[in-house]
């Protein structure tokens, strides 16, 4: 594309020196500059992209797009922006011919369910006769087609969302489902995508002692809202669909938007369920939207799976899929990898997999197993590096719900994983260790130990690793399979005996 053309489309920017060079490619990271490429010098939250316009230039770059003067070689074309973050985001919208426009496109947004929601919704256009895609935590999926995201990102820069809504479009997908985090929406990685429907699943906690972060948490959130009754007009009505019982809904439906849809457990909501009845493996119900109703059985257990239902079948009846279509699209849904995954080997225990690494995740998970667990619920889990997750708290869901758990590692990256342990055990009160708990650094001996002291009728849930490929590490990420991991403890333990 020539840089001409491509600074035409980009709200505010001004062309300096020759508009006449092809551009091949978008860079913001100038150490993965490639010849031909336009590098945007992003401003981000440890490092410049300024500072390295001059290395991108001599790495190849063909042009610069940038916020403020920089000194380059003479004759560098330079893409002035008002500002790099909100200009990567509709550069590269534009270079890849405004995807978001040729296709409809739900976000799905929230504190815990968003890649389940995803890939339901997904799987349910997709049944429905709508070419679906999809981009979360796990994966990268055209037409049912998937590729592993490795990037470590949920939602990734602007220039892999615009690309991956690229190669939709040309595979002929209709929808796009993207799980956006609250990240992503703060620095803009979704700006250029012109959203169809902003669906949400819980947003956050009840401490009311972080009130205001969680606020602000909120209100971040809340901008798919904005972007979404901002977003081209594709001709179906922009939606926001909104979790009714969670205590997020009175702000979120206060945000203006054409059609707000509730979900939620009772009949105040305008899609629930009736009917409704539980079992160990999954759930069944009668579904009543405002377009009508059907008749679902859900594969997935959890009540959680319930709301996460709810949500999806919002995202679809949004988008056209016949009301009819969300049952049967429902029940074909068996779950995504890592989240309560059963590692079933025959063994007279259950073992669940599952990817809650939150205080608030870890509860419900824990909560969730108790109904359909004869004996004792035991958990294995740990805390990770980022900061942001409240430790004390994972050990207090622990200690308030599982019988016995181990508290060990998960992601530690360069902290001590012995600290991080600690700070977890911080938060375990009338517990003693030994009896009702013990801290397993070795991830490995930890799900072997938890295996070992099974005993017919327990549940073990292993929680926080999911469907991840590595464990980060100090010295970088080391491969790590979970189920790989409980199905070898299952079966050592089984030689054993
Ligand atoms: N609607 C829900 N409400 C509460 N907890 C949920 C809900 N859905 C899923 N969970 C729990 O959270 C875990 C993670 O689910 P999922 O991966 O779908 O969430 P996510 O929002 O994508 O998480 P992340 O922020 O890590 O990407 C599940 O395994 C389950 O334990
Ligand atoms: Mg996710």
């Amino acid at each position: 594309m020539r840089l001409e053309d491509l600074a035409r489309g980009v709200p505010g920017a001004t062309l300096e020196g020759s508009g006449d060079v092809e551009v091949s490619g978008i860079a913001y990271d100038s150490r993965h500059v490639k010849r031909g490429d336009l590098f945007v010098a992003v401003s981000g939250i440890r490092a410049d992209g300024h500072a390295y316009a001059g290395d991108a230039v001599a790495a190849g770059a063909v042009a610069v797009a940038i916020e403020r003067p920089v000194e380059l070689p003479p004759d560098t074309p330079v893409l002035k922006v008002p500002s790099t973050r909100t200009g990567l985001g509709e550069i590269a919208a534009e270079f890849y011919g405004r995807p978001s426009r040729h296709l409809y496109v739900a976000g799905v947004t929230g504190t815990d369910g968003k890649t389940t929601v995803t890939h339901m919704a997904e799987h349910v256009l997709m049944a429905g006769g709508i070419v679906a895609g999809a981009m979360s935590t796990v994966a990268f999926s055209v037409r049912g087609a998937e590729t592993v995201n490795t990037s470590g990102q949920t939602t990734t820069e602007a220039p892999q969302v615009q690309e991956w809504l690229r190669r939709m479009v040309d595979a002929g997908v209709r929808c796009a489902v993207i799980e956006t985090t609250s990240h992503a929406l703060v620095q803009d990685r979704v700006l250029a995508c012109d959203f169809d429907v902003a669906a949400f699943t819980n947003v956050g906690h009840d401490h009311m002692d972080y009130h205001a972060t969680w606020e602000d948490y909120l209100e971040a959130k809340a901008r798919l809202i904005d972007l979404t009754a901002a977003g081209a007009d594709k001709g179906i009505e922009k939606t926001a669909v909104l979790n009714r019982d969670d205590p997020s809904y009175e702000r979120l439906s206060r945000r203006s938007i054409a059609r707000r849809w509730s979900y939620g457990l009772t009949t105040a909501a305008d899609i629930h369920p009736l009917d409704l009845t539980m079992s160990a493996t999954g759930s069944r119900f009668r579904l009543k939207t405002p377009l009508g109703e059907t008749e679902v059985t859900l594969a997935v257990p959890a009540r959680f799976n319930v709301y996460n239902a709810l949500c999806a079948a919002g995202v679809c009846l949004a988008v056209g899929v016949p009301v009819e279509e969300i049952g049967p699209g429902l029940a074909g849904f068996d779950g995504v990898r890592g989240r309560l995954e059963r590692v079933d080997l025959g063994q007279d225990f259950s073992v669940f997999i599952d990817f809650a690494h939150s205080a608030g995740a870890l509860a419900s998970a824990l909560a969730e197993l108790r109904p359909f667990t004869r004996g004792r619920l035991i958990a294995v889990f740990g805390s990770t590096a980022r900061s942001d997750h409240d430790r004390p708290g994972m050990g207090k869901a622990a200690a308030d719900l599982a019988d016995f758990f181990i508290i060990t590692t998960d992601d530690p990256l360069r902290e001590d994983p012995t600290e991080i342990a600690r700070d977890v055990q911080s938060g375990v009160s009338g517990k003693a260790p030994g009896r009702d708990y013990e801290v397993v650094i070795d991830r490995r001996s930890a799900i072997r130990r938890a295996i070992e002291v099974a005993r017919p009728g327990d549940t073990v849930l292993l929680a926080g690793k999911g469907h991840e490929r590595t464990m980060q590490m100090a010295e970088g990420a080391e491969p790590w399979d979970e189920r790989a991991e409980a199905e070898s403890a299952i079966k050592d333990r089984a030689g054993r005996r």
